[in-house]
């Protein structure tokens, strides 16, 4: 290895990582620092990359396109992990890869690197996009091949060598955060049992602390948020701004349980502010605009999708093709949510459309109905048509016994009764 890319957050482990890279290897390291929003982006990053033993610091401002790009479709398709988490933090990692393979090529690298553990998931999500985009291109983890060190290991090496040690005080949780959301772990949250402590959280306040309830409304085209209250945003703007009203709301805390790709369960607390608000908005736009058939079909590819992008194959070919599914899928997707963050929740308490499949005339219960209730008795005629069959064969399938299901036992007689006859009286 002559020249490496490496990941470099500004963070301690990244920084001793430049060090090491170059003692270890012999080896020319260049930095690459992503701003993916959220924080992610320390002051003074290039100077601490140097101070540790940098030839170049790239830093790339990167949060409108993560967005647009990545974030996006995974909106549009309302994709979460396990039906839970928005992987903001899965997100990133295809972005940072590609990063970090330009970087490689314009720099002349012969390898990349990163700070990740042996033990998590975007190991596997560098590791995967990074050969599937440039397999000449080696992948190091220092991590994983022997730099681990304690925090005060870590501080004595970097005093040793006079880097510069970011000022922030330890944190006792394991944190990523980028535009989309900030994922903790590790410390006390290790009990499942155990309710995250209030220093968990930092972008969402307590729900019971929260002011009175406001109600927002987002706007859609083709599936994608264009405006908040009426007000046309840029991606970045408007996913900033709400995740600050949502924040303030104590809208957007997640605790789940996740598996792993490398097979572990772990206990993960999200905060996801603006990612919970604009889930909730899409899906309800969506709910008025896509017929029935595609929006059952929708969750089959959300899950495909989420379940992809969580196990870093986002450079794979059926990745690729769901994401045009979806794309094509969405361009109806447009109108309007109006959401009331209540202490906690995001309430989803309108919505509109201008492609709406909802017809008031349809649905009605009023004088002006347009709906044929009388062809709704051949319709049934038909639709059950098979299971009149089937009970007449075999009889109606009710409760299970022993070896066989049957509808063998009466309700009436086993339910506390009355009854009541012209003479008043009532029969137990
Ligand atoms: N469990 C999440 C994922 O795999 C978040 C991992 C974030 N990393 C961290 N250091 N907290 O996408």
């Amino acid at each position: 290895m002559k020249k490496v890319v490496l990941a470099y957050s500004g963070g301690l482990d990244t920084s001793v990582a430049v060090a090491w890279l170059r003692e270890q290897f012999g080896a020319e390291v260049v930095t690459l620092t992503v701003d993916v929003g959220g924080g992610s982006l320390r002051t003074g990053v290039e100077a601490r990359a140097m101070s540790a033993g940098a030839s170049r610091a790239y830093v790339v401002d990167a949060r409108e396109r993560f967005l647009t790009d990545f974030v996006w479709p995974h909106l549009q398709a309302n994709a979460l992990y396990q039906g839970a988490y928005p992987l903001a933090t899965a997100l990133a990692r295809p972005l940072i890869a590609q990063l970090l393979c330009e970087v490689a090529a314009r720099e002349g690298a012969d390898a990349v690197a990163h700070g990740c553990t042996g033990k998590g998931n975007d190991q596997v999500r560098f590791d995967v996009a990074v050969h599937a985009l440039n397999p000449s291109l080696e992948v190091v983890a220092p991590m994983r091949v022997g730099m681990g060190l304690s925090r005060e290991q870590e501080i004595d090496y970097a005093n040793e060598r006079g880097i510069e040690i970011p000022i922030t005080k330890a944190s006792p949780y394991s944190i990523d955060a980028n535009l989309w959301g900030r994922s903790i772990e590790t410390g006390v949250l290790e009990d499942p049992w155990v309710a995250p402590p209030a220093d968990v959280y930092e972008w969402t306040v307590a729900p019971g602390a929260a002011p009175e309830p406001v109600e927002i409304a987002i706007g859609f085209e083709g599936g994608v948020p264009v405006s908040l209250d009426g007000e046309r945003l840029p991606a970045l703007g408007l996913v900033e701004r709400v995740h600050q009203l949502a924040g303030a709301h104590g809208v957007g805390r997640i605790d789940h349980v996740e598996d792993r790709l490398v097979g572990i369960k772990s206990r993960e607390i999200y905060e996801a502010p603006a990612a919970t608000v604009l889930h909730a908005a899409h899906r309800a736009v969506e709910g008025l605009a896509l017929s029935k058939d595609t929006l059952r079909f929708n969750r089959l590819v959300a899950d495909e999708l989420a379940r992809l992008t969580y196990d870093g194959l986002w450079f794979s070919a059926l990745h690729r093709d769901l994401r045009g599914y979806v794309a094509s899928s969405q361009r109806v997707v447009s109108g309007d949510a109006r959401i009331r963050l209540d202490h906690g929740n995001a309430v989803l308490v309108g919505r509109r459309s201008p492609l709406s499949l909802y017809d008031r005339s349809l649905a009605t219960y009023d004088a002006d109905d347009a709906f044929d209730h009388a062809s709704a008795v051949g319709f049934i005629e038909i639709f059950g048509l098979p299971l009149r069959v089937e009970a007449a064969r075999h009889g109606a399938v009710g409760k299970f016994h022993g070896a066989a299901w049957s509808w063998t036992e009466p309700l009436l007689d086993a339910l506390p009764t009355t009854v009541a006859d012209p003479a008043g009286a009532v029969a137990g």
